[in-house]
């Protein structure tokens, strides 16, 4: 099979590598000319383990290629995948398809053969039509079929997600594309992933349902976890206590600072303009997308009540360790680490930081922050220590060291990863999120 991928951002590249890693000879395009030249070279545009391996190695067997131009890029293409961005447009919410419509157009007007055109961007229920009737608008006289192909990958685990599937969905609307993507999914078709083919618009919709559930099911916990501070209960049991009831299953219920990243912040918002404009209104995810959001601030609040409340913390020093949105990743995209820091700055207190990939992202958007070396440097001098994300490297921080080099023994854990028992025997004030 021959597959272009259009777009080598996070989904295509991830997707394309994945795919001549299959054995598929796959040609990834993109516009920006500087991302292309350092591919060829072996540099990745973006921080994913085991990524920049498989490039190189599908690259070398020459299976894997790259071009900044479509039309040679797509020549004898049997599947065309559109995974370029879909950002929030700027005002409503609304997932932005400029980018989906001009390489659809594009396609149209270069396909020099029958192809099946995939999109795997991100994209509302209806995109699929519109981008068929554009490519038949450029009057193409070959037969193309346009099927929806929604990716499930998380940042810092998106080779294994591709490879090792919990499904694949496949929305097509005709027998064609159906027989093409059974090709393209072959060989995981061969380790047993569910193949789910449905139509495409209820594959467009499939996306967000899931995005905004997961959302919700954090949210949830979130909220629970707020409660148990309250009522002096441990969240973590009542996660282990209802995740172990099949119906309700024990993943995506830690409780923590907010989601961010790139996928649920944008679509829930996404998904809330189609309810909008369709006149069905999503209650629920309304209610997710406010809690969420004051929920990252309110981390900030957090910390400033561990520094004694607003009064006793002006002019005190906050060490964050962690800045991006969840660990494996150098993604700074709606991180509550931004929130927080913002909510810090705001309350006097000056904020010293540190992330294992995140600061050359967050060095930009955080200006008022000093970055660090190190763990123990951020720690340095600091009233308060908080862990904004789990990165395995601060889970097993030197405590003794930490107490020597901070100026109190003061931690906000708000990803839970240590135990208020032994942060207690250590001697430290230790808060944490939702054990009372
Ligand atoms: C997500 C979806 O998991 C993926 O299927 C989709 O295609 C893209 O969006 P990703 O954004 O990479 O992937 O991150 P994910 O691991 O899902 O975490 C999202 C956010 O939720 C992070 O901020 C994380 O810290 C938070 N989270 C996750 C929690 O706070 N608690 C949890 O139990 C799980």
């Amino acid at each position: 099979m021959k597959i272009a991928m259009v777009g080598s951002g996070y989904v295509g590249l991830v997707s394309g590598a994945c795919f001549a890693d299959f054995g598929h000879e796959v040609v990834c395009i993109d516009k920006d000319e500087d991302k292309i030249a350092r591919l060829r070279q072996g540099i990745m545009p973006i921080y994913e383990p085991g990524l920049d391996a498989l490039v190189e190695a599908n690259a070398r067997a020459g299976r894997l290629s790259f071009t900044t131009s479509l039309a040679e890029g797509i020549k004898g293409a049997d599947a065309i995948f559109i995974a370029v961005g879909t950002p929030s447009r700027r005002g409503d919410g609304h997932a932005d398809l400029t980018f989906v419509y001009a390489v659809a157009r594009e396609v149209g007007q270069s396909l020099a053969h029958d192809a099946v055109v995939v999109t795997k961007s991100t994209v509302p229920v209806g995109t699929g039509d519109e981008v068929e009737r554009i490519i038949r608008e450029t009057g193409t006289p070959h037969r193309v079929s346009v099927v929806s192909n929604p990716e499930f990958l998380r940042e810092g685990a998106a080779i294994g997600d591709f490879k090792r599937p919990d499904r694949i969905v496949i929305g097509a609307e005709d027998d064609y594309g159906r027989a093409v993507m059974r090709e393209v999914y072959r060989p995981l078709f061969l380790n047993e992933s569910p193949i789910l083919f449905t139509s495409r618009r209820t594959s467009e919709l499939i996306k967000y349902a899931a995005n905004a559930f997961l959302a919700t099911k954090i949210t949830f916990i979130n909220e629970i976890a707020d409660l148990c501070e309250k009522v002096g209960a441990n969240v973590q049991d009542v996660a282990r206590g209802i995740g172990m009831d099949g119906r309700i299953g024990p993943k995506f219920l830690h409780a923590g600072p907010g989601y961010g990243g790139s996928c649920f912040p944008k679509d829930t918002l996404a998904l809330l303009k189609t309810a909008e404009d369709y006149g069905s209104p999503m209650r629920i995810v309304e209610a997710v997308v406010k809690v969420n959001d004051s929920r990252k601030r309110a981390m900030g609040r957090k910390v400033i009540d561990a520094l004694g409340g607003a009064e006793a913390a002006r002019g005190k020093r906050a060490a964050l360790l962690g800045l991006t949105f969840k660990p494996n990743t150098d993604d700074m995209r709606d991180s509550p680490a931004l929130a927080i820091a913002q909510a810090l700055l705001d309350a006097g207190v000056s904020v010293a930081a540190y992330d294992p990939e995140g600061m050359e992202q967050a060095r930009p958007l955080l200006p008022e922050v000093t970055m660090c070396e190190s763990a123990y440097d951020a720690i340095t001098g600091a009233d308060v220590v908080v862990i904004v994300t789990e990165w395995d490297a601060f889970r097993a921080l030197d405590l003794n060291r930490v107490k020597q080099l901070a100026k109190a023994p003061v931690m906000v854990d708000l990803r839970n990863i240590y135990k208020p028992e032994d942060m207690r025997a250590a001697g430290f004030a230790y808060v944490s999120v939702g054990r009372g």
